[in-house]
C-alpha cells in the first residue's frame, strides 16, 4: 500500500501525497499545527525539536527515544509511536478520561523554575520525558549526557538541571509505559512514492537486490541526520532513498571471546551502551560524539560510510584494528577499515554494495587502548582533531604493536606509519614516546580551516599522544575508565611544543 502509516499522539494516522523527503518537524507543525515542537536550528543543534520515538522491543517492551524531528523524515517512523509535548498532560497520570495533569516531567520542570520561556522549554520536556522512563541513568554526568542536545538560550541550566534530577529514572506507571499494541516490533517495511520521489524499506536482502537493480541510483540512509541536512539546508531532493533500517542483519551487536561484530545499522546509542563494559576506549569516543537525539538515530555505518575525515568513530575503530564487512548479491569481502577510505569522502564501497558490519577483535588485556576527541566545546561538537591509540608491549616493556590513527589530520582517517615505526621495538617510555610526536609531522599536513589551523593540529595531535603515554604509563590504569566521565575531551594548551 503506498501510504506512510504511523501512530501520533495514540491516533493512528496515514500520509499519501506527502513527499517523502518532509522533515517530521515540517509535519507536525505544518499538517498537524502541532506547534509546541519548534524549530530552531533546523539540524540538530539546539534540541527545540525534540518530539520521543516510542516502540516495542523484542519483549514487547516500550522503548523510547527522543529525537530531532528536524533530522527525521516521515517515512522513517514507519509503524512507530511519535509522541509530542501536546500529549503529555493530557495522558500524564494513566488515565486518559481523568483531569488533565502534567507529566513528572513537565510538573518538575514547573516546580524547579526550569521553564523561562515557550521555546527551548518543549524541547527540554521531551528529552526529560525520556530520562523520566531510563532505568540506568544512575551518575550524575549521565544527566548532562541526556540534556546536552537542548540549548537553552537564557542559560538556565541550572533548574533544569535540578528539575532532571527528580524525574530520570523514576520511571513512572502512566499510559505510556504499558506496552503498545502489538508485543513486537513493527515492521518497517515500506514501498511509498509521491510525486517523482520514492522511499523505499527493504526488509530482506534479497529484496533489497531487487530494489537496486529497479533502481540503480537510488542513495541508501539509515539514520538520515546526515542526509536530512542536505535536504533542509541545501534543497536537495533525492529522487529515490532506501533505507536500510529495515533490515534486521544489519543490527547485529555480538560478542565473543575472539572479538565483536557491530551491524552497520546499530545507533550510536545502542552502540554506548554495548561498548561500556567491552570497549572501552570506544565508548570513551562514543560518549562526545553527539546529543542524545542524535545518538539515537545516527549509525556505525552512516558515520563511516560518510568517510568524512573528521568523523568520530573511524579513528578508534582503525585503532583497535577493525575490519570493514561489505556486502553484495554475490555475498561479503572484508577489507580492513583504514583501507576502506580511499580518498576525501569515497569508500571502496562498489555500485549497488553496503557495509554490513564492523568486527573487532578483542583488545589484549595488557593493551593499551585509548580516545582522544579535541573539539571547541565538550558536548555536540565537531571534531577539529580526534585520535584512536592502541599498544601492545612485551614482558620487558617493549612497543611490540602500535596503532595510532587519527582524524582531522588527513584528507581521510589514517594512521600515522612513522610515528608507529618510531615505537616499535623501543621501549614503552616517555623518551620514545617524545621521538613517535616528532615523527608525526612527516606522516601529516593537515589542512586549515575555522577549526584550526594547520600548526594547530599538529601541535595538538603531537600532544594528545604524549597525553595517552602519561594517561597509560605504568603506574596508571592501562585501560583508564572515565573519570567521572570527562577525560576523553583534551584542552588545547597543554604544556608541551612539537
Ligand atoms: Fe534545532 Fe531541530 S530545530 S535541533
Ligand atoms: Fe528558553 Fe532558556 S528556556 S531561553
Amino acid at each position: 500500500m503506498n501510504a506512510l502509516r504511523f501512530n501520533l499522539n495514540g491516533t493512528w494516522v496515514e500520509e499519501t501525497s506527502l513527499p517523502p523527503t518532509t522533515t517530521l518537524l515540517r509535519y507536525l507543525r505544518d499538517s498537524r499545527h502541532l506547534t509546541g515542537t519548534k524549530e530552531g536550528c533546523a539540524e540538530g543543534d539546539c534540541g527545540a525539536c525534540t518530539v520521543a520515538v516510542v516502540e516495542n522491543d523484542v519483549n514487547g517492551q516500550p522503548v523510547y527515544r527522543a529525537v530531532n524531528a528536524c533530522l527525521v523524515l516521515l517515512p522513517m517512523v514507519q509503524g512507530k509511536h511519535v509522541v509530542t509535548v501536546e500529549a503529555l498532560s493530557r495522558t500524564g497520570q494513566g488515565d486518559p478520561r481523568s483531569k488533565p495533569a502534567l507529566h513528572p516531567a513537565q510538573d518538575a520542570m514547573a516546580k524547579a523554575l526550569g521553564s523561562q520561556c515557550g521555546y527551548c522549554t518543549p524541547g527540554i520536556v521531551m528529552t526529560m520525558f525520556e530520562a523520566t522512563y531510563r532505568s540506568d541513568l544512575t551518575a550524575p554526568w549521565q544527566l548532562d549526557d541526556q540534556l546536552c542536545g537542548n540549548l537553552c538560550r537564557c542559560t538556565g541550566y541550572r533548574p533544569i538541571r535540578d528539575a532532571a534530577t527528580q524525574v530520570a529514572g523514576t520511571c513512572p506507571a502512566d499510559s505510556f509505559s504499558k506496552a503498545l499494541p502489538g508485543s513486537k516490533p513493527t515492521s518497517m517495511a515500506l514501498s511509498y512514492a509521491a510525486g517523482p520521489q520514492r522511499f523505499i524499506t527493504p526488509s530482506t536482502f534479497d529484496e533489497l537486490w531487487a530494489v537496486l537493480d529497479m533502481h540503480p541510483e537510488a542513495r541508501f540512509v539509515v539514520g538520515g541526520t546526515d542526509l536530512s541536512l542536505e535536504i533542509t539546508k541545501r534543497f536537495e531532493l533525492p529522487e529515490t532513498l532506501i533505507s536500510l533500517e529495515g533490515l534486521p542483519a544489519l543490527k547485529v551487536l555480538d560478542a565473543q571471546t575472539s572479538g565483536f561484530r557491530i551491524g552497520s545499522g546499530v545507533t550510536i546509542s545502542e552502540l554506548e551502551t554495548f561498548a561500556a563494559s567491552r570497549l572501552p576506549s570506544l565508548h570513551r569516543m562514543v560518549r562526545y560524539f553527539g546529543a542524545r537525539q542524535i545518538k539515537h538515530r545516527g549509525t556505525v555505518g552512516g558515520n563511516l560510510c560518510t568517510a568524512s575525515p573528521i568523523g568520530d568513530l573511524a579513528p578508534v575503530l582503525i585503532s583497535l584494528g577493525a575490519t570493514a564487512v561489505l556486502h553484495s548479491r554475490a555475498g561479503e569481502r572484508r577489507v580492513k577499515l583504514e583501507d576502506f577510505f580511499v580518498s576525501y569522502r569515497k569508500t571502496q564501497l562498489a555500485p549497488k554494495e553496503l557495509l554490513s558490519a564492523i568486527e573487532v577483535p578483542a583488545v589484549k588485556p595488557d593493551a593499551r587502548a585509548v580516545s582522544y576527541k579535541v573539539s571547541k566545546r565538550r558536548e555536540l561538537d565537531i571534531s577539529t582533531v580526534s585520535a584512536g591509540f592502541y599498544v601492545e608491549t612485551s614482558d620487558a616493556n617493549v612497543v611490540t604493536v602500535a596503532r595510532l590513527a587519527f582524524g582531522g589530520m588527513a584528507a581521510t582517517p589514517k594512521r600515522a606509519a612513522s610515528a608507529e615505526a618510531a615505537l616499535v621495538g623501543q621501549p614503552w617510555s616517555e623518551a620514545s614516546i617524545d621521538v613517535a610526536a616528532r615523527a608525526l609531522k612527516n606522516d601529516f599536513t593537515p589542512l586549515a580551516d575555522h577549526r584550526g589551523s594547520a600548526a594547530y593540529r599538529s601541535l595538538v595531535a603531537a600532544n594528545v599522544l604524549r597525553g595517552f603515554f602519561d594517561e597509560t604509563r605504568a603506574d596508571s590504569n592501562r585501560q583508564p575508565a572515565l573519570r567521572d566521565g570527562h577525560a576523553a575531551t583534551v584542552q588545547p594548551g597543554v604544556p608541551h611544543v612539537a
